[in-house]
């Protein structure tokens, strides 16, 4: 019984050694969503508190990203997240991209997938209001319309 406990504590302690890499990118005031297309507060805020974490070069890692496993599942996630849209590079995509990318972001926040669910008990500002999911879709329909972004 106590010679498993130790491998187990062991274990524990060893996988805390495989290195993860947790920089962000600069961001690029030049490619970055925000600065670009220039939102309005309401909007990059919600943008800020609740995808960031997961589509952006500028995540907030909590103190519990620094302890494995969970900080390979963070990790997991913002590489994912990055991949499908990463809002530092916004002007990196090209109009298909970009529209493709709207398409996906009014699906995913009316349908509640975005932002994640495990996020958001250690994210309460994350947990949008149905208001903040309206106002962020309209801006988003609108955008799209437009043409200009
Ligand atoms: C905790 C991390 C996390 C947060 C926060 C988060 N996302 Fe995601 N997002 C992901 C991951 C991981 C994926 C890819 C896997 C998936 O689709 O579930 C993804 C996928 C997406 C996609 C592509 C969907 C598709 O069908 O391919 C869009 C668009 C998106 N997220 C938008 C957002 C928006 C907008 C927010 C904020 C309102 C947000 N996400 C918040 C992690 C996150």
């Amino acid at each position: 019984m106590k010679k498993k406990l130790l491998w187990i504590v062991g274990i524990f302690i060893l996988i805390q050694l495989i290195p993860i890499d947790r920089t962000n990118k600069p961001v690029d005031r030049k490619q970055n969503f925000v600065d670009i297309v220039k939102p309005p507060k309401e909007v990059s805020q919600i943008l800020i508190n609740a995808c960031y974490d997961c589509h952006s070069n500028e995540v907030k890692y909590p103190k519990y990203a620094y302890v494995a496993p969970i900080s390979w599942s963070i990790k997991h996630h913002v590489n994912e997240g990055r991949e499908r849209v990463n809002f530092s590079v916004w002007s990196t995509y090209n109009t298909d991209q970009k529209n493709h990318i709207i398409d996906d972001i009014l699906e995913t926040v009316e349908s509640k997938e975005m932002p994640l669910k495990g996020y958001l008990p250690m994210h309460p500002e994350a947990n949008l209001t149905e208001a903040q999911r309206k106002t962020f879709n309209d801006y988003f329909k609108n955008l799209q319309k437009s043409g200009n972004f």
